[in-house]
């Protein structure tokens, strides 16, 4: 392992299946963190613990779940699994999302609006919730991944746009809300990265412009580290 910096400390990833979810796993775990890999396909998942594992991580867990599924009641059930098997919780990392389409809001259907914004806003929300009870324990952070693409709301990044400010506006509110127990909660933008999503949204791209995934690495550790500087 690199070095032991995140030693006794535990993280809950979620979208630690994906690109940049999977690279935080790998960033936090060889520094020493127990990492509980959320998601909501168990292969995937276990392909990530399987490398953590060969690479000497400390041993992860892995906690399937499906956030356009999952009910209130489920966060809770996960809070109490997480106090009793692991003794608490330091941090999440928010990583999952579902880009859905680009589209003008206009061409988003009540059905889509529903489930896009399930994945990734009102079950971000809820989980974060149900977590905060151990975090506050263990005055941890709560870090929510952005995107400079969307910024303060651009056009045509539909329900996923729409979820992402409101999002940073949930995480500025929830740390004026918890600064007495010094929590923190903010957003990392990871800037253009050559993922699955950014794919997505942008299929003719140019893939020389945009950084690697492990170039977030050192800035996400740093703000793992020390969440208020
Ligand atoms: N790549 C970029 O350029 C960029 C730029 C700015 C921000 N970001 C942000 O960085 C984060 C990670 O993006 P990425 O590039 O790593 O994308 P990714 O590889 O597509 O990862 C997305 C993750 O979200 C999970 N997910 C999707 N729907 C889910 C659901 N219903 N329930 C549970 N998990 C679900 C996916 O699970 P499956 O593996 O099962 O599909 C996957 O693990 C996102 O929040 C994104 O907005 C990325």
């Amino acid at each position: 392992m690199a070095s032991e910096r995140l030693k006794d400390r535990t993280y809950l990833i979620t979208g630690a299946s994906g690109c940049l979810g999977g690279v935080a796993a790998r960033t936090l775990s060889l520094e020493g963190a127990t990492v509980v890999l959320m998601g909501r396909n168990i292969k995937k998942l276990e392909s990530v613990y399987d490398a953590l594992e060969a690479a000497g991580a400390p041993k992860p867990a892995i906690y399937p779940l499906d956030l356009e599924g999952a009910q209130e009641a489920d966060y809770g059930t996960l809070a109490n699994r997480l106090q009793e098997s692991l003794g608490g919780l330091d941090g999440i990392i928010h990583c999952a999302a579902d880009l859905g389409h680009l589209s003008p809001l206009s061409g988003i259907d009540g059905d889509r609006w529903q489930r896009l914004l399930k994945i990734n806003l009102l079950g971000p929300i809820l989980l974060t919730q149900a977590l905060l009870p151990l975090i506050q324990r263990s005055a941890g952070s709560v870090v929510f991944f952005g995107d400079s693409a969307v910024g303060e709301g651009k056009a045509f990044w539909g329900a996923y746009g729409v979820a992402k400010v409101a999002l940073a506006g949930y995480a500025r509110i929830l740390s004026a809300e918890n600064e007495s127990a010094k929590i923190l909660s903010l957003v990392f933008t990871p800037g253009p990265i050559r993922s699955p999503i950014r794919l997505k949204a942008y299929p003719g791209e140019a893939l020389q412009g945009l950084k690697n995934p492990e170039d977030i690495q050192e800035a996400l550790l740093k703000i793992t580290l020390n969440p208020s500087s």
